[in-house]
């Protein structure tokens, strides 16, 4: 199967896809990995590592035009499941329609906690003893669609919310690579 990877940033969560990829047992190859933001990090890391890759920023265009750039670069590369990692947009409704049941995320909370932005800042000050992360299906609803797998992490005292996210972020670089290979085997 041809997996697209959409990423805003860094893209450490899209590197261990790569790296995952690349295992004999793999349901999957990296056909693409596309950006918003053309310096972002995590495209020249799959750059120098072999994946192609292709940034549309969407600055002076209209949302639809812009996605359907997206979509046309991600068709082109013959891919047929998308993941997002780090990607920093809301998608359209008609583009998740267009792809509906063909695209995961990984949120850094234990949905249905804390959807959006800030989780662990949020986790933190509700007193949670326990974070995590998880990999769900996309749908029109923010952070809202069926969730394959999480991960829990404790939350210790004194933590921030950047050594949470750093606690994490390690569980994420597990937690997405298998749950994309159980997914694409299903
Ligand atoms: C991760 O914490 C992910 O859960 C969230 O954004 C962050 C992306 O990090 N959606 P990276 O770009 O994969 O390093």
């Amino acid at each position: 199967r041809r997996l697209g990877i959409l990423i805003s940033g860094r893209g450490s969560n899209m590197q261990t896809l790569v790296e995952a990829s690349r295992t004999r047992e793999s349901p999957y190859e990296v056909a693409l990995v596309a950006s918003d933001k053309p310096d972002a990090a995590g495209l020249a890391w799959a750059a120098a590592h072999g994946v192609a890759t292709f940034a549309q920023s969407p600055k002076g265009m209209a949302k639809t035009d812009y996605e359907a750039r997206i979509d046309a670069a991600l068709r082109d590369a013959g891919v047929e499941a998308i993941a997002l990692a780090g990607y920093m947009r809301l998608l359209t409704d008609g583009f998740v329609q267009r792809w509906r049941g063909r695209i995961v995320n990984i949120h850094p909370s234990l949905l249905p906690l804390y959807k959006g932005l800030d989780t662990h800042a949020r986790a933190i000050a509700a007193g949670n003893a326990e974070a995590g992360c998880s990999v769900h299906v996309v749908t029109e609803e923010l952070d809202g669609g069926e969730v394959l797998g999480q991960a829990r992490v404790p939350i210790l005292p004194g933590d921030t919310p950047d050594t949470l996210a750093a606690r994490v972020l390690a569980e994420e670089h597990k937690l997405y690579p298998r749950i994309v290979r159980e997914w694409l085997n299903r």
